[in-house]
């Protein structure tokens, strides 16, 4: 039994492909190239969580077919909220969770169970600009009013995060594998609200998704800090094989 991890799918199997960089490069037939690498790497017992941005619908109709892919994924399936995922209002997770029972489990709010682990996670949220830079590159300055508004999304996730965090310490859990969709800090931190849970809680991973392309692959912290290990979890980043959490 194994737990296995990957983000950004994006699939569109029936909508609207909003990023025309995802048909060339890395993303050619990744819906196929991730498949069969499941299918070689994961059993019906193993757990995969999907780190968010799963499709490009832009509701559940629009998504039927991306969801038929992710259900034909070997193992149990845990999904997480991206920024694209609009046919996920995070106020009915229940009614989504009731919706798929026994094929797909939407992790927001709540908690998942794995061996004596409990896996916790939400979207997450990082400020990613507008920076000013000057003549070398250097960052010198960034849109205040953007900020503010970054931090208050910021705000509402620690919320969600620690609800996730508080329902699996009350049913006993103290062992937990922390998931967020954006990476945990911005690329001008090195901690964060999100850091300074995943050490408050003891996480003994933070797995996050979202940065794409090789400039990208370095805006947040990977390896072990403070007791904490980080890792990217990107599809295009693993070149669509899934990441091995843990046994
Ligand atoms: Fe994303």
């Amino acid at each position: 039994m194994s737990l296995f991890a990957i983000g950004d799918l994006h699939l569109h199997f029936q909508s609207v492909l909003k990023a025309p960089g995802q048909q060339k490069g890395i993303w050619k037939n990744h819906e196929e190239a991730f498949r069969r690498a499941s299918e070689k790497r994961i059993g019906p017992e193993d757990t995969l969580v999907l780190a968010g941005d799963h499709s490009w619908g832009k509701d559940l109709a629009e998504c039927e077919q991306d969801f038929a892919y992710i259900m034909g994924l070997p193992g149990r399936k845990i999904l997480l909220r991206g920024n694209h995922d609009r046919f996920w209002d995070a106020k009915k997770t229940e009614k989504l969770n009731r919706q798929f029972e026994g094929r797909l489990f939407f992790l927001q709010n709540n908690y998942y169970a794995y061996r004596d682990y409990a896996l916790v996670g939400t979207k997450g949220y990082t400020f990613e600009g507008p920076f000013y830079l000057d003549g070398r590159g250097r960052i010198k300055g960034w849109d205040a009013e953007e900020k503010e508004r970054a931090d208050a999304l910021v705000e509402r996730e620690l919320e969600r995060l620690r609800l996730s965090f508080e329902a699996a310490s009350r049913d006993g859990y103290t062992k937990f594998i922390m998931f967020l969709h954006y990476p945990p800090t911005n690329i001008l931190e090195r901690k964060s609200g999100f850091t300074q849970m995943a050490e408050a809680y003891r996480a003994r991973q933070v797995i996050y998704a979202h940065c794409h392309g090789e400039a990208r692959f370095h805006d947040s912290l990977t390896g072990v800090y403070k007791g904490v290990e980080y890792r990217l979890a990107s599809g295009d980043f693993l070149a669509w094989q899934p990441l091995k959490i843990m046994d």
